[in-house]
């Protein structure tokens, strides 16, 4: 394909060094939002008064034909362009002649891709705060099943506290909110059109960049040219965004990949989350879980590769901004992915409480509410908690669980201890009586459960 800037040289350009060049292969995703880019720059115009009316109204009718085709497959990429951009304008010359190449008076490809990727990207977004929200839906399920079930708390992972399970999901609940909140942020700052920056420069020409700021549904323009077409910051804060929600996910996905060892046995995944073994006849692996944690890794990467690759770059435009597609790409790709299989793994996850209150049962998780037993009696926290500290060595040596150290043994540690110590200490007691705000006491996880449902219903819509 002859190049659209073929003019000023004599040579064609080397076919190594032309793949090289190309990023037809990976920007070709993003032709809807070229189309309706160079649509409401065509209207612009038109509107203008630098290009005619039928000359508008031709450019957009044949610019909707491109559109159509491409959605139906009767129109293919031709592998030789070097970038969508510069398809569908030689397209549009193809199908319209001479007046083809109006369409790109007061514009650049330098504001053209930046506005396609905003447009892009919003669209993604979108799509991704669903598949968040759907994920917090499975999740909050859980919880509000298990908002009584009791778990050992974990901190070092080692037993810390009894909690109940639902409490521990809501955690989760609580960071999908946040990286909701995260994403609606990022797309709030991406939404301003860069188009009408052209090269670097702005343009000679008397443009209205409101109007296309309004057709292309923008908050705004963006107030420099040069900052228009250099800025790559909004995918540098999704990136970030991104590489949080997968942290999250991973963390997650390890939680679900120890509970599912037979050292646990706290939850059992279905069997379309799970993968066998060749060799192992017994095994049943969560696949699932291991690839998000291990694809947290990637999203990282893409993030760092694009601060690194933009870290030294003079203003405005460089090339090397070409590397930002394949880096976003995936990252959104892989997101996408994994909340997909996410979502329902987490759906189709059975809770086994039976294991989880035998393992709340061990490790002396009752400790601390020992000592506000005693606390509670009169003493000083520091000195409960030197007292429980000695019966906790009593219980290890006699190995035995703190609740079936006989009283007359607490007794030699405190006289403060009753008979209604046992009761105290049980975990059932230790649960309903965390009934700080935020806690896992009943109380504080019913508003949990009520702060989760209002986001979603209130966002639900968006
Ligand atoms: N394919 C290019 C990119 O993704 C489009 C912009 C090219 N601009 C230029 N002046 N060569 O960055």
């Amino acid at each position: 394909m002859s190049k659209l800037w073929a003019g000023r040289f004599q040579k064609e350009l080397d076919r190594e060094a032309d793949d090289f060049n190309s990023s037809l292969h990976f920007d070709s995703r993003m032709f809807r939002q070229d189309i309706e880019g160079s649509i409401a720059h065509a209207a612009m115009l038109a509107k203008q008064g630098i290009l005619t009316e039928t000359e508008g109204a031709q450019i957009i009718e044949a610019l909707g034909g491109i559109l159509a085709d491409l959605e139906s497959g009767a129109l293919a990429f031709d592998a030789e362009a070097e970038d969508i951009h510069m398809f569908v304008e030689s397209v549009l010359t193809e199908r319209i002649g001479d007046l083809g190449k109006k369409l790109h008076t007061a514009r650049s490809r330098n504001d053209q891709v930046a506005v396609d990727l905003r447009l892009y990207l919003r669209d993604e977004c979108a799509e991704i705060i669903g598949l968040v929200k759907a994920l917090l839906e499975a999740v909050l399920e859980q919880a509000k099943a298990h908002a009584d079930t009791i778990m050992p708390g974990y901190t070092h992972l080692q037993r810390a506290q009894p909690i109940t399970f639902g409490h521990h999901l809501l955690a989760y609940c609580m960071m999908l909110i946040r990286d909701c909140g995260r994403l609606e942020d990022a797309v709030k700052r991406m939404n301003q059109n860069p188009l009408g920056s052209c090269a670097l420069a702005g343009t000679t020409y008397a443009t209205d960049r409101s109007d296309t700021s309004r057709a292309l549904g923008f908050d705004g323009y963006t107030r420099n040219s040069i900052d228009g077409v250099s800025d790559r910051d909004f995918c540098l804060e999704l990136m970030s965004a991104f590489s949080i929600l997968m942290m999250h996910l991973s963390r997650f996905s390890e939680e679900v990949i120890l509970w599912s060892s037979w050292e646990f046995k706290f939850v059992e995944l279905d069997d379309s989350y799970t993968t066998g073994s060749s060799i192992m006849p017994q095994k049943k692996n969560p696949d699932m879980a291991e690839l998000v944690r291990g694809k947290t890794g990637r999203v990282y990467g893409s993030l760092v590769a694009l601060l690194t690759t933009l870290k030294g770059l003079p203003l405005a435009y460089n090339k090397d901004m070409q590397e930002d597609k394949e880096a976003i790409f995936d990252s959104v790709d892989t997101v996408k992915k994994c909340l997909r299989v996410f979502a329902p793994m987490i759906r189709t996850m059975r809770a086994i409480p039976e294991n989880m209150y035998a393992a709340a049962g061990k490790g002396f998780i009752n400790a601390t509410d020992l000592a506000d037993y005693l606390v509670r009696k009169g003493l000083p926290f520091r000195t409960a908690y030197k007292i429980v500290g000695q019966t906790v060595a009593r219980a290890i040596e006699e190995n035995v669980v703190l609740d079936k150290l006989p009283l007359e043994t607490l007794k030699e540690y405190s006289p403060l201890f009753e008979e209604d110590v046992y009761q105290e200490i049980s975990l059932e007691t230790c649960v309903s009586k965390r009934i700080s705000a935020g806690g896992t006491g009943p109380c504080s996880v019913r508003e949990q459960i009520a702060y989760v449902e209002d986001f979603l219903s209130e966002r639900s819509g968006t």
